[in-house]
């Protein structure tokens, strides 16, 4: 008897420290210790033994369940920490292996130019307006003084959206003088940019839609003074404080007097050179007080406010402002273009 519990005790703590995972070592346990276990089954016949064998035999049943606990205990542990380990080596981060690298665009070279002069003219009072790019002819013309007959007013320049021409797709963005005149109490300081039409041919500097902004001022004793000395020292801001810029009589319906403002060539310095086409200089918005009607129409008192108003192309300031050569790259959206801004 002694013996028998000898020998199962080794080959039992030998079996249970080399058990291979945690389910090999419940599956021994239960094989020896178990309610059927082979060391119960071998306690049962202790009724067997001679009376003064059996405290010694008992004695040493008890030590060998205690030491194959102790197996169990020991093994369980051991295949614990294993298990640790090889999760904590699968699971491992290295946090020095170069990542993956989302690719995020940035802002448009154009939009980057308007963010620059939002931010110029916000600084100067002005606020920014939004409007709508299908608009009414009356909004878009006759609003503006441009009446019917107006060659302006063509078909064949306008994406009108009805038969009888009474919506469009807006081909300036000075409607927005006219909707800003409705809406807001006086005085107005407002720029408004956005998307305009026209039936263009596609071309190194003709696009038909591109980008405008309209600027206006609406107060007392608003004078050409203030159109000219606001619109240079915008441009300084914009282009450096060396930039020169010059006014030309011209004429558009909706102002009185008209002009046009040009920016000394870049290139050149004035001399004439293939970027100015010779002239010296590059136009680059056209301008003027609001005209009368214009204001009377929106129901301004023309006898104690006076207005100015300008609108310059957005594509043409950016060009000049990176020095682009051709107006389609703007709209392409070629990465290896954008990328450069
Ligand atoms: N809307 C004109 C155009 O598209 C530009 C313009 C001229 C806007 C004079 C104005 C202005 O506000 O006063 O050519």
């Amino acid at each position: 008897m002694k013996q028998m519990l000898q020998e199962l005790r080794e080959v039992s703590v030998s079996a249970i420290l080399n058990a291979p995972d945690s389910d090999a070592l419940e599956a021994l346990r239960i094989q020896y210790l178990g309610k059927k276990g082979e060391l119960t089954k071998l306690l049962k016949q202790m009724g067997r033994l001679a009376e003064e064998e059996r405290p010694a035999v008992g004695q040493l049943a008890n030590q060998v369940r205690a030491e194959v606990e102790d197996a169990i205990a020991s093994r369980r542990a051991a295949l614990s920490e294993r298990m640790l380990q090889a999760r904590l080596a699968a699971e491992t981060v290295d946090v020095t292996m170069p990542g993956t690298r989302a690719a995020i665009g940035h802002e448009h070279p154009m939009y980057v130019v308007l963010d620059e002069i939002k931010d110029i003219f916000i600084g100067m009072g002005f606020e920014i307006l939004d409007g709508p790019e299908v608009e009414q002819s009356d909004y878009n013309f006759t609003k503006l003084n441009t009446d019917e007959g107006h060659p302006a007013r063509e078909w064949s320049d306008t994406f009108y959206l009805t038969e009888d021409s009474s919506i469009l797709l807006r081909t300036q963005t000075s409607p927005m003088q006219v909707r800003a005149m409705e809406s807001k109490p006086l005085p107005i300081r407002m720029v408004a940019p956005g998307r305009v039409y026209r039936k263009d041919e596609v071309d190194a500097t003709h696009s038909p839609m591109f980008h405008q902004i309209e600027g206006m001022v609406i107060d007392k004793g608003v004078t050409m003074a203030d159109l000219k000395g606001t619109l240079d020292a915008v441009m300084k801001k914009l282009y450096g404080e060396d930039t020169v810029t010059r006014f030309r009589p011209h004429h558009f319906p909706f102002t009185e007097p008209s002009c046009e403002m040009d920016v000394q060539c870049h290139k050149c310095g004035g001399r004439g050179c293939p970027t100015c086409k010779g002239e010296g200089w590059i136009e680059i918005l056209g301008a003027g007080m609001v005209h009368p009607k214009v204001l009377e129409g929106c129901g301004i008192d023309t006898e104690v406010y006076s207005g100015w108003a300008f609108g310059m192309g957005l594509e043409r300031l950016a060009m000049r402002r990176f020095r682009i050569s051709d107006l389609r790259l703007i709209f392409e959206n070629d990465v290896r273009f954008l990328e450069q801004f």
